[in-house]
């Protein structure tokens, strides 16, 4: 264990040469490993242990895991020039995840990944009320969401971590107890897969994923606006001003959001249009073109020639939520005190649709003793 979560000192010293002048540029590459000190992450939290993990595989690629909120930290992966870039902006330390505003970074987000108007749902005619996190809504399972839960963690070996969670009878206002198991594998073809289980004991709904905030051209190193998106969406469900979907399945054709072929993010984001308004730029659903229900399949690409890194994402999920990290501003203060400043990062978090629970022509979010909940995303980085 200590092995795999040593980083070698020559390999940090040959990267600390290049941990430069990064702050506030735009748009530059970080080519960087980050360096992060696991003890900086070990700390109780709520009785439990945390700590850090780091996976590696042949290509030296790492992915960096912390068990509270199941966190990827940093994802060093290989860039153009030979060297490496941390993708995903995050926290040196843990208690930055307390003390910072932007408490999302990285996590895996349950019970329900996105909003449920007004915090309300109904099962076998019983309403619900959860917590209203982001008024008038619920966000991301609430406060004490799984983003803020501390896992049970267990490194099957040097490419996979287990991280599994039981989520009590009524946690956060959901009915039954939920038995949750996530595994974070990378791969040695630099894919990070993300395979989530859960059980429940009463029904209940659920809608699990992962909020890692990538910039291909390394976490603070500037806007993300230059990136070329692909998303494979015919549809998109508009929102209202409060970011819920209004029902709609509006075709993407002629609209800022017609990602059907590669373009740069910065493109429409700042168009007059009402969607963009409402969102504050991006932060939509998109309902991605499926050839069967529930196989794997490519829902979206991002590519940077500053780094020449490309991200696939690779879904079961019906829908992906691209947000623009619009609600990112530069007091805030990542990884080796980089400015994380406005629409430096982009989110792509597969899911069910937000408010799928109020809203019957959406795939349903419900789960049911004696069934098992699974599903699984990819996340596959490669050099162009
Ligand atoms: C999601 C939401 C956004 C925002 C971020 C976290 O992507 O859709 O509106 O809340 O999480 O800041």
């Amino acid at each position: 264990m200590f092995f795999m979560k040593r980083i070698s000192s020559v390999f940090m010293l040959f990267f600390a040469i290049a941990c430069n002048n990064a702050k506030h540029q735009e748009p530059v590459k970080n080519d960087s490993v980050t360096q992060i000190s696991v003890t900086a992450y070990q700390q109780e939290v709520k009785g439990k242990k945390v700590d850090l993990y780091v996976l590696t595989n042949k290509n030296k690629m790492s992915v960096y895991v912390t068990n509270y909120g199941g966190r990827i930290v940093s994802v060093n992966v290989p860039n153009k020039s030979g060297s490496f870039t941390d993708v995903v902006l995050g926290y040196d330390s843990l208690k930055h995840y307390f003390d910072r505003k932007e408490n999302y970074f990285g996590a895996l987000i349950g019970r329900y990944g996105n909003r449920i108007a007004k915090g309300k749902f109904e099962l076998d005619g019983k309403t619900y009320q959860l917590a209203i996190n982001n008024a008038p809504n619920t966000l991301h399972g609430g406060p004490t969401g799984f983003h803020n839960q501390v896992w049970d963690a267990k490194q099957l070996d040097s490419q996979s971590l287990e991280l599994s969670y039981v989520s009590k009878d009524m946690e956060e206002g959901y009915p039954g107890m939920l038995t949750v198991k996530v595994l974070y594998r990378l791969t040695d073809d630099n894919s990070i897969e993300i395979s989530y289980q859960a059980t429940t004991d009463k029904k209940t709904i659920l809608n699990l994923t992962n909020h890692s905030y990538f910039n291909l051209n390394g976490a603070g190193s500037g806007t993300i606006n230059d990136h070329l998106l692909t998303i494979n969406a015919d549809k998109f469900t508009p929102v209202d001003s409060t970011l819920i979907p209004t029902g709609v399945l509006a075709d993407v054709a002629g609209t800022a959001f017609d990602f059907r072929k590669p373009r740069a993010i910065g493109d429409s984001v700042n168009s007059n249009s009402e969607q963009i308004k409402n969102g504050k730029g991006y932060d939509h659903n998109f309902v991605l073109n499926r050839k069967s229900v529930s196989d794997m399949e490519l829902a979206a690409t991002v590519y940077s020639k500053v780094s020449g890194i490309k991200l696939e994402v690779f879904t079961q999920e019906p829908g992906i939520q691209f947000y623009g990290g619009n609600f990112l501003d530069s007091s805030l203060l990542g990884k080796k005190e980089l400015h994380y400043s406005f629409r430096t990062a982009f989110c792509l978090e597969t899911q069910h649709f937000p408010d799928a629970p109020n809203r019957i022509s959406f795939a349903s979010t419900v789960l049911v003793p004696g069934k098992s909940y699974n599903t699984k995303t990819i996340y596959k980085f490669s050099v162009q």
